[in-house]
């Protein structure tokens, strides 16, 4: 019939010939081996959600003991979407495969920390790459030096090693560290883009943008109260 025709002839694109695949009924042998590859690949990013997770979980639960606070407000982690994958390799220009997604996507597995203040954000960033499994691949600072629009956060590519029952795969993951501050506006100017029509662009840009330097002036000034305020909450231990 038309779908299994149409996803023989899109049988190099495993990506896209995997969402075909999950949404008919029958389902051509490669279909299965291709939805296959798909599962145990997403599987090893959940897995690497799950190391990276622990870790800071581990970092912040010590924290509580040593310092009596978090430093970590929220611990976020998501896998991206076959839908997405295959989105942006296709803007990237990049083959539709599932080796293709892995050897050049560095973001497939994420995972968001929302830190209280702005120091801690450095902070969580030193302890978490200088553990001996880290290999840092890239980090972009754009808190030091936001993007044009006001976006602010601090962004890793890290590889952390995942055991399996017969191979240690290294699996890169993208960090990204923000304070609860930055991350407010990260997911308003998100939501808010998909609203945008074309005449109300330069308001609404020049509008975030204004908000996004309101917020980087609160949080300084929450870091430096909170500054202010630890050596009196060191005294009290
Ligand atoms: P992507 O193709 O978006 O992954 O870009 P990139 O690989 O060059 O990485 P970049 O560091 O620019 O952004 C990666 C991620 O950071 C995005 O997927 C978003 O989650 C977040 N991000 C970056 N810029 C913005 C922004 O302007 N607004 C919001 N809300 N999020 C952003
Ligand atoms: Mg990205």
């Amino acid at each position: 019939n038309e779908r299994n025709t149409k996803m023989i002839n899109i049988e190099k694109t495993k990506v896209a010939y995997i969402f075909d695949g999950l949404t008919s009924n029958i389902l051509p042998d490669e279909a299965v081996k291709a939805i296959n590859a798909f599962m145990v690949t997403e599987n090893l990013y959940l897995a690497t959600t799950r190391e990276i997770t622990t870790k800071l979980e581990n970092l912040n639960d010590e924290f509580k003991y040593v310092k009596d606070r978090n430093p970590i407000h929220q611990i976020k982690a998501r896998v991206k979407t076959p839908k997405s994958i295959f989105d942006k390799l296709t803007r990237r220009g990049f083959e539709l495969s599932v080796e293709s997604a892995r050897n050049n996507l560095t973001d497939i597995a994420g995972v968001r920390v929302i830190c209280s203040y702005i120091d801690d954000i450095y902070l969580i960033s030193k302890l978490l790459t200088s553990q001996d499994d880290i290999t840092v691949i890239r980090i972009s600072d754009y808190i030091k030096n936001p993007k044009p629009n006001g976006y602010r956060s601090l962004h890793l590519i890290v590889t952390v090693p995942v055991f399996l029952s017969e191979s240690t795969e290294l699996v890169n993951v993208e960090i990204q560290i923000r304070t609860i501050a930055m991350d407010f506006w990260a997911s308003l100017e998100h939501e808010l883009w998909y609203k945008l029509t074309d005449e109300k662009t330069a308001m609404v840009t020049k509008e975030l943008k204004d908000c996004a330097d309101g917020i980087a002036d609160i949080d300084m000034r929450m870091q430096n109260l909170h500054s202010i305020l630890t050596p009196a909450v060191k005294l009290r231990l």
